[in-house]
């Protein structure tokens, strides 16, 4: 099998890329999960040791993941096998795709039901409905939201619509024309949410908060949850990446167009924390609120404010913008497999999927009312979801990722994808083969509940297993390669 010479789609520029990967990337991970992390796991550590995770982890994996979807030119099916053959490797990698797609499609089941949340807390801010005069006045309008199978999946179902009406419009006319106008004026709501900050009275005490690094004050399970966070928030091994580096025109340069999505993505999360938390120190609320922070304790703090509705407004349409942008990356590699290795139309494509999405989020939406005690193991198929793809899948697939790079995969193929300099290109494979694996394992070792990494403590003891890792590696790699060349 060789790569398809012409693909049937291309961005129409590297900044098409740029801005649908972004919209990929930035998303509920940014605006609402980050900020409340950050929140609970002690501001500055935290911040610090993500921004780390991110540079280690996230970057060269990212760096892969669009190296496979350009070289492979398909969906992450087709992709991982023809780079694989393309090496004389087992078509059998394909599985890391297979894998990928549907951890795509898990996520966006239980994410269109958070998405949701924020259009219906949108209609709320419109309307007048956000009126309470305590956090528990907030907490009872959440499970008033929750409590109604028909209301919450009613705005659930509104997401998954619109996401496959976008989707099935195409690569071009439907994702890239849609990221253009989204991305820009989301940085635009979140810039006069931020200028509001700064005359909040809570700025100084914000920025003190999130830039504050002391790396003392992190627990070990911070540092764990910046790690995992730093996966979610780049959107790796999902599928979604990997896609939307099959569009990538073959001379733009991936190193370049990676960092710079990294650091869009790692920006906005910074703005949504500068936006958000001079607001609820001016308000004197805790930054330790838990993932009410957005739905509870900021429409609590704006109303207190002036011109506070008007920014709530502000506040959930970019939410909103931001979580359509992300839904439309989770689900176009399924579509994108449909419609190349299937032949089906990329409109028919998008409903059929759309259908199935539409079920299987239906059922996690009823987790939050009817479905509640559906439970297997103390968890609703909604927390299943999210557990079964982020603890498991995403790692798992982002480890296998990153060895099929490193120790598997013809080192010519990386070479000529990424167009790094000799030191760069070195680097690169350092970090795809030995760093970013262990930070993987590390990430296991915690949520197998294996032993609880104390990484305050133990940072000597993961140095040893970098050089273990690195001299095992080093001695079985030159026989690998023997084997390839024979
Ligand atoms: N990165 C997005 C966020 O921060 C979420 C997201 C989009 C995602 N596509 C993904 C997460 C694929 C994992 C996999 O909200």
């Amino acid at each position: 099998m060789t790569t398809r010479e012409k693909p049937n789609n291309l961005w129409v520029s590297r900044w098409g890329f740029i801005l649908a990967a972004t919209g990929s990337a930035v998303g509920l991970g940014n605006i609402w999960k980050f900020p409340y992390m950050t929140g609970e796991f002690g501001g500055g550590a935290f911040v610090l040791v993500y921004l780390a995770c991110i540079l280690a982890i996230g970057i060269p994996i990212m760096m892969v993941e669009i190296g496979y979807g350009r070289r492979g030119r398909g969906s992450p099916i087709d992709a991982i096998r023809r780079v694989a053959r393309e090496s004389g490797r087992s078509s059998g990698w394909s599985l890391l795709g297979w894998m990928a797609m549907l951890c795509g499609f898990m996520i966006l089941s239980f994410y269109v039901v958070v998405a949701g949340w924020s259009v219906s807390y949108l209609w709320k801010a419109i309307s007048g409905g956000l009126n309470a005069d305590s956090v528990d006045g907030m907490a009872a309008i959440f499970g008033a939201n929750n409590a109604n199978p028909l209301n919450l999946g009613f705005w659930s179902t509104l997401v998954t619509v619109t996401t496959m009406l976008i989707v099935g419009k195409g690569v071009q006319d439907g994702i890239e024309r849609n990221v253009r106008w989204m991305m820009p004026g989301m940085v635009i709501m979140l810039a006069i949410m931020i200028v509001y900050a700064m005359f909040s009275g809570g700025f100084g005490q914000a920025l003190d908060f999130l830039f504050g690094f002391e790396l003392g004050k992190l627990s070990g399970e911070g540092l764990l949850a910046a790690m995992g966070h730093a996966f979610f928030t780049l959107s790796l091994a999902s599928g979604a990446i990997l896609t939307y580096g099959s569009y990538l025109p073959d001379g733009s340069s991936i190193a370049r167009t990676t960092f710079t999505v990294a650091v869009c993505d790692t920006l906005v999360a910074l703005m949504a924390g500068l936006a958000i938390f001079p607001v609820i120190f001016a308000n004197g609320m805790d930054p330790a609120s838990g993932p009410g922070l957005i739905f509870m304790s900021l429409p609590l703090a704006f109303q207190q404010m002036p011109f506070g509705t008007l920014l709530e407004i502000i506040f959930f349409v970019m939410l909103t913008m931001a979580a359509l942008t992300s839904a439309i990356s989770m689900i176009e590699a399924t579509v994108a497999w449909l419609n190349e290795s299937k032949g089906i139309s990329r409109v028919k494509a998008s409903w059929g999927t759309g259908i199935v999405l539409w079920i299987v989020s239906t059922l996690a939406m009823l987790s939050f009312n009817v479905g509640a005690d559906w439970t297997l193991a103390g968890k609703t198929f909604f927390d299943w979801l999210d557990y079964l793809t982020s603890r498991w899948m995403m790692p798992l697939g982002g480890l296998g990722m990153a060895l099929l790079a490193g120790f598997v995969l013809r080192n010519e193929i990386f070479k000529a994808e990424l167009g790094l300099s000799k030191a760069q290109h070195a680097l690169w494979l350092f970090m795809i083969r030995y760093v970013s694996p262990l930070g993987i394992v590390v990430i296991f070792i915690d949520a197998l509940g294996i032993m609880t990494l104390d990484m305050g403590a133990q940072w000597p003891w993961l140095l040893a297993a970098l050089a273990v890792f690195v001299a095992i590696g080093e001695m079985l790699s030159p026989r690998l390669r023997r084997q390839l060349a024979g």
